[in-house]
């Protein structure tokens, strides 16, 4: 939902395959009462809890480190609106559920292979999310090239926001085809699918280090809008 600015904002406390998870929007809070609440937060939580904070600064990494918080890395949220100015003809086809299961996972593991939360999916982490009311095998756009699977793009349609949003969740292209131009065509594929879609609103998270992808981004005309950082315990920070 988008956020009504008079309401009193909250702090999400959820769990994902990691464990505990908080969610928070820095810029919706006094620096005191943030200050308060995380305190009050974390005293409930478990070890090996994780914060993910929009819109961080130096003040807040010195609050969370005095709350044994250490900030680990950053997102960028970046956003445009859709249609995009530039289009592909790339032809893609929807994912294939009972068949394209095992090798999705191989290519997606090879592509992301340096990064720690998208490498390691398996056939059983991959159906947990078919399962999911947002999962579309439509929005799920696979290119093969060669009888294989070079790249893909998995949409996610956030129908719960006003004006829906449509994101690239997961996208990538097999290393034995990079720097062919397969990363921009199905980037564009993804969204003009939810341009079919009706979808006015284009969305994606992206590591800030990860500068192939955000430069790759950048060029089609998403802007990076927040900076959504990670801060984890200081005896789990790697
Ligand atoms: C990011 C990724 C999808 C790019 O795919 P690709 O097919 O190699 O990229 P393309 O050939 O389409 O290149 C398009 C643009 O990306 C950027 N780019 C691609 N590789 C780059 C690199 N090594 N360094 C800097 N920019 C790069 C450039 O802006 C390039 O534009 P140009 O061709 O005009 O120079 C691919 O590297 C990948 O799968 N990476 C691993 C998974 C990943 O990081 N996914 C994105 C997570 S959000």
């Amino acid at each position: 939902m988008t956020e009504d600015p008079s309401e009193t904002p909250t702090i999400t406390l959820t769990e994902d395959r990691d464990g505990q998870l908080i969610e928070v929007d820095a810029s919706r809070w006094t620096q005191d009462a943030l200050s308060m609440a995380l305190r009050d937060v974390l005293s409930q939580t478990s070890t090996g809890v994780s914060i993910w904070l929009d819109h961080p600064s130096e003040e807040i990494d010195l609050l969370l480190g005095r709350l044994g918080m250490t900030a680990q890395r950053d997102l960028f949220r970046m956003e445009t609106s859709i249609p995009l100015g530039q289009r592909t003809e790339i032809a893609t086809r929807s994912f294939i559920i009972g068949q394209d299961e095992e090798e999705w996972c191989e290519v997606n593991n090879r592509a992301f292979s340096w990064h720690r939360e998208q490498s390691g999916w398996t056939v059983e982490l991959l159906k947990e999310r078919q399962k999911e009311s947002w999962f579309d095998a439509e929005g799920f756009r696979i290119y093969e090239q060669d009888g294989r699977i070079a790249a893909f793009c998995w949409t996610k349609v956030h129908a719960d926001e006003n004006p829906v949003i449509g994101e690239v969740y997961v996208i990538a292209v097999h290393p034995d085809f990079h720097g062919l131009g397969l990363g921009r065509a199905l980037t564009l594929a993804g969204y003009q699918h939810l341009e079919d879609a009706a979808v006015t609103k284009a969305m994606l998270y992206v590591d800030a280090d990860n500068t192939p992808a955000v430069n790759l981004y950048r060029d089609i005309g998403l802007e990076v809008q927040v900076v959504r950082r990670l801060y984890q315990q200081h005896n789990q920070a790697s």
